[in-house]
C-alpha cells in the first residue's frame, strides 16, 4: 500500500513511522508513507494556507487552492504509474466524518493507495469536501486540534492489517474488535507472582478447556465493559444462555 498524507505539519509524522512494526513494514516495502506539506502548494509570497471564514466566526479556514493542487499533483503521479483506472480513496480527517472502527480499517486495508488530508479543527473550505474528497473519517467523539494524530491512528490500524506486516497473521483473528468481543485476559511467566497465580486452566494443557475459557472470558469482559458490542458479536445460543445466567446471578 502507498499512503500519501497532506498536512501542514509533516514533521509530526517522523517518529511514529520510524519505529516498531511500521519501520519493519516500510523497510520490507510492504507500505510506503509520503507526507506532503500543503504550504508547498501555495503561490503567494507568504505561503498562505488559510483565511477568514466568509460570514465571520472564530478560527481560520483552510483555503481550497493548495489542497486541490496538492491532490491533483499526487493523483497525476499515481495515474502515470498505475493508469487512470486505479481507485484512489481521498480521505479527509475531520470530527464530522464517519466513525473509524475496525471494520473501516479492514475496508481501507484492501486499497493499494490511500490519500489522507489532515484538516484543522476550525475547518476546511466546503468545496474540498464537495468536489475533492471521497470519504471523511473521525476517530471518535472528542476534538483534536488537527487531523494529524487521527491520520496516524488510521494509518496504524490499517497498516497492521496488510498481509505480511505482523509476525503471525493468526494474532489478527483474536484481536479485540475483530471477533466483535474484547480480548480475553493474557498471562505470561512466572506462574505465581507475589502470590497471584495464573488461572489453572492455562497451565493444564487441556486445549478444548482453554479455548472455552478464553471465549467465556472475552464474552464476560465485553458484557462488563462494552455491553453494546455484544449485539453485533456472533454468539451461539449456548453463549446467549450463559450470558442470561450471569445476568440472573
Ligand atoms: Cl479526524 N480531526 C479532529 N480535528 N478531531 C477529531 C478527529 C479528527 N477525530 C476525532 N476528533
Amino acid at each position: 500500500m502507498r499512503i500519501e498524507i497532506l498536512t501542514l505539519f509533516p514533521e509530526m509524522f517522523q517518529s511514529p513511522f520510524s519505529v516498531g512494526i511500521f519501520k519493519r513494514a516500510i523497510d520490507r516495502k510492504l507500505v510506503s508513507v509520503n507526507t506532503h506539506n500543503i504550504r508547498d502548494y501555495t503561490h503567494d509570497k507568504h505561503r498562505t494556507v488559510d483565511d477568514y471564514a466568509y460570514g465571520g466566526g472564530a478560527g481560520m479556514i483552510l483555503k481550497p487552492e493548495p489542497i486541490f493542487e496538492a491532490i491533483e499533483s499526487i493523483k497525476s503521479d499515481i495515474y502515470s504509474k498505475e493508469g487512470v483506472d486505479i481507485v484512489l480513496p481521498i480521505i479527509l480527517l475531520t470530527p464530522q466524518g464517519r466513525l473509524f472502527t475496525q471494520e473501516v480499517a479492514q475496508e481501507l486495508s484492501r486499497y493499494s493507495y490511500m490519500i489522507l488530508i489532515c484538516g484543522r479543527y476550525e475547518g476546511v473550505d466546503e468545496r474540498v469536501r464537495q468536489h475533492l474528497v471521497t470519504d471523511e473519517i473521525s476517530i471518535g467523539d472528542y476534538v483534536l486540534s488537527g487531523g494529524e494524530l487521527a491520520a496516524m491512528v488510521v494509518v496504524d490500524a490499517v497498516v497492521r492489517l496488510l498481509p505480511g506486516v505482523l509476525g503471525s497473521e493468526a494474532s489478527l483473528l483474536d484481536d479485540s474488535h475483530t471477533t466483535g468481543l474484547l480480548e480475553y485476559p493474557q498471562y505470561t511467566r512466572p506462574a505465581i507472582y507475589r502470590g497471584w497465580s495464573v488461572p489453572q486452566v492455562l497451565l493444564s494443557g487441556n486445549h478444548a478447556q482453554l479455548t472455552k475459557w478464553r471465549r467465556e472470558q472475552a464474552i464476560q469482559r465485553t458484557l462488563e465493559r462494552r455491553p453494546e458490542l455484544l449485539d453485533k458479536a456472533n454468539l451461539s445460543l449456548e453463549e446467549k444462555q450463559l450470558i442470561d445466567s450471569w445476568k440472573q446471578s
